[in-house]
């Protein structure tokens, strides 16, 4: 059992790794005193595993519990949603005395986030993840929203839960290409922040893939920890967090030119090895370190290509739209080293150019 702070003053929280926490969820939530009554939200998936179990969890701990559901996938994911489920708290006549449990994968996680955040201006809401990817990112750091037809998460609040239970034993029946998703986000950790978290994903690979709870664990806690460590300091991504988003600009260009039908943890990997490419181009990373990233992406199976069928200019187009595109220049975060990174928007537009085509294997 592993409990990492988040330190955010009075609204700090704890982050409660062990095996088995699906299971005491109701009576950790019981001494800890945030809410009597929850409403768990899950979608029709995850409740089918997991939702009967944490409602008697709850009701053994002597609290009051209700459960919402909405259709599996991102396209739940918008205001319609939203609107649907706060009708339905009002209809069960939840306050401001009463929470939220988010059960689930980032979805789920975003989208009960934001419900939290705006239904009666702000009720208490616990996360439950689990994916991997949301157990390691996502449900971490307060990061809540919807998509609209005119981008993802272009409608959100920071909104931080009161507590979030990362159970590694809900891996066990987690989709091997689901595995994979978050496992690229771990990696990501080690390049940013910590080279012997590096090193150790790369000596357990095997342990990981067989998903070694033990190992998860120790996995799970430290990527919890960086991004503990990062939110405290920079909640509102004004400056630190933003190497959170190592991988993502060309990343989120990739997956957002696939019409999102590339997994995201798979468009980050290739984000990566982009821009290691891009620091190497600008002189900022030894060329052995770049060909160590893309061994071990490509040793967890992970993609370093941009798929067939993508044109360079259709995912600059979306380079252009993002988020991290300010003024017309997009941000990058750069290694310099495995462990450290810079953040640039000096990147100049031939050598973005050079690494898409030579990734796309020209
Ligand atoms: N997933 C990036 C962040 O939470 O800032």
């Amino acid at each position: 059992m592993r409990e990492i702070q988040v330190g955010l003053g009075a609204r700090a929280y704890p982050l409660i790794i062990r095996e088995g926490a699906l299971a005491s969820v109701g009576s950790d939530l019981k001494e800890r005193a945030i809410a009597k009554r929850y409403v768990v939200v899950a979608d029709e998936h995850v409740n089918g595993l997991y939702g009967e179990s944490l409602l008697a969890n709850l009701g053994q701990a002597g609290l009051g519990a209700e459960l919402l559901t909405f259709p599996r996938g991102e396209a739940s994911k918008n205001l319609a949603t939203v609107g649907e489920l706060a009708s339905r708290l009002a209809r069960l006549g939840i306050d401001r005395k009463d929470g939220l449990i988010a059960l689930g994968g980032g979805v789920t996680g975003d989208l009960t986030g934001f419900l939290a955040a705006v239904y009666m201006r702000g009720i208490p809401f616990i996360q439950v993840p689990t994916t991997l990817l949301a157990q390691v990112d996502s449900s971490v750091g307060g990061k809540t929203g919807v998509d609209i037809p005119e981008g993802k998460n272009l409608v959100g609040a920071f909104y931080q839960p009161r507590a979030v239970y990362i159970d590694p034993q809900v891996l066990l029946s987690l989709p091997a290409g689901e595995m994979l998703n978050g496992l690229a986000e771990v990696i990501k950790y080690g390049v940013i922040y910590d080279r012997p978290f590096f090193d150790l994903l790369a000596a357990r690979r095997e342990d990981i893939l067989r998903r070694d709870l033990g190992v998860l664990e120790e996995v799970i806690a430290r990527c919890c920890e960086i991004k503990a460590a990062v939110v405290a300091a920079d909640e509102r991504e004004a400056d630190l967090r933003r190497i959170l988003n190592f991988g993502h600009t060309l990343g989120h260009a990739v997956e957002a030119a696939s019409g999102y039908g590339l997994a995201h943890g798979l468009a980050v990997a290739i984000g990566m090895v982009a821009a290691a490419e891009l620091a190497v181009g600008m002189g900022l990373l030894a060329r052995t370190e770049a060909e160590h990233l893309r061994e071990v992406v490509t040793a967890y199976g992970l993609p370093s290509t941009i798929p067939a069928g993508l044109e360079p200019p259709f995912i600059k187009g979306f380079l252009k739209t993002d988020k991290k595109t300010v003024g017309g220049r997009p941000f990058f975060v750069l290694p310099t080293k495995l462990g450290a990174v810079t953040i640039t928007d000096q990147v100049g537009e031939g050598l973005i150019d050079q690494v898409i085509a030579r990734l796309k294997g020209k």
